[in-house]
């Protein structure tokens, strides 16, 4: 029995997201079209006879064990296939930049599920998977499959989407972070005066039409964002359009920015004080077994 994996966790970024109504549940209703970027964690998970879960990251300040969304992830999975006897050990390099938009601790809690379901032999349908991944979090889900989805309901129902053109994705990590139920209540209390064309986006991503879909990259959360730093994110947007990306746009709830740029271009980005990565979009992790609808 192989007892140690080694899983690949990719930052999502989100190409169209529009937030429709907060629930009675206190989650809001989202449309977004999710993208996998090439930017990712490492994640290792081992597996022996015994109790207990371990989850630990290489970056100082981050939570641990029960507390990282990876140590959830890992309790969720056991739990659901009635596990007793296992003991799980996490350790997570972490490239993708923490509190970014970028799903970063989501997608390890997803590369967790991936490699307990592997390492175990216990071979879970999609929907089962999807169950256990959105008990640990909204992005958990899309960040299982990968690829480009739309994501609808609190972001756990997938539907396939045409994938994203081959591109280079800029992507901009500003020194100040956004928290993200705090941008969600700014949202509810700020009137959205432009939405994304999501409908718009799928047909550009379907015909393959890179140009177009730059055009239609969009977030409502760029307007609920303070004064201050819906600056900072404007100015990043026009320094990547300076630098030849084809469209950009704040990415979830902030404060990652990223641009998108011709295949094959070697953009040159410079925000002074910003972290900033140079990646490719990624394919589908994983085909969905059934789509669950199809959006009008
Ligand atoms: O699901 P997750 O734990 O990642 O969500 C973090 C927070 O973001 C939630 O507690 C909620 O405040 C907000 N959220 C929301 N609606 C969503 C997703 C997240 O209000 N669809």
């Amino acid at each position: 029995m192989t007892d140690r994996v080694r899983e690949r966790a990719f930052a999502k970024i989100n190409l169209t997201l529009d937030v429709l109504n907060k629930r009675p549940d206190g989650y809001h209703e989202l449309v977004t079209v999710m993208q996998t970027a090439s930017l990712a964690d490492e994640v290792y998970i081992s597996v022996k006879r015994g109790q207990g879960i371990r989850a630990m990251c290489d970056v100082p300040g981050l939570p641990r064990d029960l507390d990282n969304l990876a140590g959830k992830a890992a309790k969720a999975f056991l739990d659901h296939v009635g596990c007793t006897d296992t003991a799980v050990d996490i350790t997570i390099e972490k490239h993708i930049p923490d509190r970014a938009g970028l799903a970063g601790g989501s997608s390890d809690a997803a590369a967790v599920i991936r490699g307990l379901d592997g390492l175990l032999g216990t071979g879970l349908s999609d929907g089962e998977l999807v169950s256990v991944a959105s008990g640990v979090g909204s992005d958990v889900p899309f960040c299982l499959f990968g690829g480009t989805r739309l994501c609808r309901g609190r972001g756990e129902i997938l539907e396939d989407a045409p994938e994203l053109p081959d591109c280079v994705i800029a992507i901009v990590k500003p020194e100040f972070s956004v928290s993200t139920p705090y941008l969600f209540g700014r949202l509810d209390d700020t009137p959205v005066r432009v939405r994304p064309d999501t409908r718009g986006m799928l047909d550009a991503l379907r015909a393959g039409e890179l140009f177009k879909i730059c055009g239609l990259l969009g977030n409502v959360f760029e307007e609920a964002l303070p004064e201050a730093q819906r600056r900072q994110v404007e100015d990043i947007k026009s320094r990547l359009v300076g630098a030849g990306a084809l469209g950009a746009v704040m990415s979830g709830s902030g404060s990652a920015v990223y641009g998108v740029f011709p295949n094959g271009t070697e953009p040159e980005v410079n925000v002074p004080g910003a972290e900033i990565f140079i990646v490719k979009n990624v394919k589908k992790l994983r085909q969905l077994q059934k789509n669950q609808s199809n959006w009008e």
